[in-house]
């Protein structure tokens, strides 16, 4: 059996297989509640037979979305649109996360195809961000308000109250949302956190509300239900930003306030650095993830160019992840998983369900 169709249990929380919907934000949530979008979006991957899936970037608070047409879980009442997401998996014998995202200095913006770019304080949907100290992501952008500490106790809190939430609404695992120079990034890295109290300065002070959310939400969570932190393990400004050592330190210290999984990112803090605008090649990141498993001794995600099943089996195969987190070449192919089935020489994958698999057989495709 390929490594990539062995299934992986973490806590009480199995995998059939260790492909992973990467978080993919729609833009397409009116007032945060999930629409019919976001029901056809999620069901062509589960039918795809992934493993596992993340919900997009979700706003714990309505100033922690990125832009006003994203998912948001701060409302008792956005719990029914997101365990329909959520049932669309368990249907198909997948598992299915969400990641709870505060998006600091960079919310306030607009979607991609619009621009991605901040709104105009004069647009009625435009809201004041937050950050850790009053310095805008780029020179165009407004000057975020530097969160107090009574202001800080809330943000931890408001991520606290989201978890519960995506436990009423039946997901399977959480995820932080601490990449990509969103509020929990900027507090990390020395590029946009330049406090001066215990929440600034040294590193232990920069990832201090990191840990303050993994542990808050560890302690409000089932024991039983694994956690995921998605760092930018680095910050691709040579000399002043984030470096692999620090996300080393970071993710050791994840694992000691509760993280089972370090989902391997990068990049975000400044516009040079957005993720969306990477050009590196295939699996660009596959190396951090490797890293950070053997040093930190903590199960990771792959993500970033993985497009291919044999590059996707060489990550698990070799120990370098537990999982693969695939974004753009499932928005490609949606039945990824079948397509690495065959690839790899799978001809009746456990991850199809059993009384499907004559319907398999019509669209496999069997090794070459
Ligand atoms: C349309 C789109 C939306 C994305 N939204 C998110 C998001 O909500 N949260 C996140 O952490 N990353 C987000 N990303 C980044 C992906 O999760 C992934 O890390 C990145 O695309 C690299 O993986 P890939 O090469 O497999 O696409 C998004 C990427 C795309 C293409």
């Amino acid at each position: 059996m390929a490594s990539l169709f062995t299934p992986l249990t973490i806590r009480g929380v199995t995998f059939k297989n260790r492909i992973v919907v990467s978080p993919m934000c729609q833009y397409a949530a009116s007032q945060g509640f999930a629409t019919d979008w976001h029901f056809d979006h999620h069901a062509r991957f589960a039918l795809g037979g992934v493993g596992g899936a993340l919900v997009e970037a979700t706003g714990i608070t309505p100033d922690g979305r990125i832009t006003p047409e994203c998912l948001g879980v701060w409302d008792d009442a956005h719990v029914e649109g997101l365990a329909r997401i959520a049932a669309t998996y368990h249907r198909q014998g997948a598992v299915i996360g969400i990641q709870l995202s505060h998006a600091g200095r960079k919310g306030s913006s607009t979607a991609p195809w619009d621009g991605g770019w901040a709104l105009p304080s004069s647009d009625p949907r435009a809201w004041e961000t937050v950050a850790p100290s009053p310095i805008a992501y780029h020179e165009d952008w407004p000057v975020p308000h530097a969160l107090d500490e009574s202001e800080i106790v809330d943000v931890v809190a408001a991520f606290v109250a989201a978890a519960g939430r995506a436990v009423a609404a039946g997901f399977d695992f959480v995820e932080i949302h601490g990449a990509h120079g969103y509020l929990l990034h900027s507090f990390v890295s020395p590029i946009s956190n330049r406090r001066t109290d215990r929440y600034g300065g040294t590193p232990e002070n920069r990832m201090r509300l990191s840990l303050e959310v993994a542990t808050a939400i560890r302690a409000a969570i089932p024991d039983n239900m694994p956690l995921f932190y998605r760092a930018s393990c680095i910050d691709r400004i040579p000399e002043e930003g984030l470096t692999l050592d620090d996300a080393v330190a970071l993710a050791k210290a994840l694992k000691a306030a509760g993280v089972d999984v370090v989902d391997c990112s990068a990049g975000g803090i400044l516009v040079r650095t957005n993720p969306g605008h990477i050009k590196e090649g295939p699996g660009f990141q596959i190396g951090f993830a490797a890293r950070i498993r053997a040093e930190a001794d903590i199960a990771t995600m792959a993500v970033g160019a993985i497009t291919e099943p044999e590059q996707a089996e060489d990550v698990i195969a070799s120990g370098k992840a537990d999982l693969v987190a695939i974004g753009r070449e499932l928005l490609a192919d949606s039945n990824f998983a079948h397509r690495a089935a065959g690839a790899l020489g799978i001809d009746k994958p456990d991850f199809v369900l059993p009384e499907r698999y004559a319907f398999y057989l019509q669209f496999r495709r069997p090794a070459p």
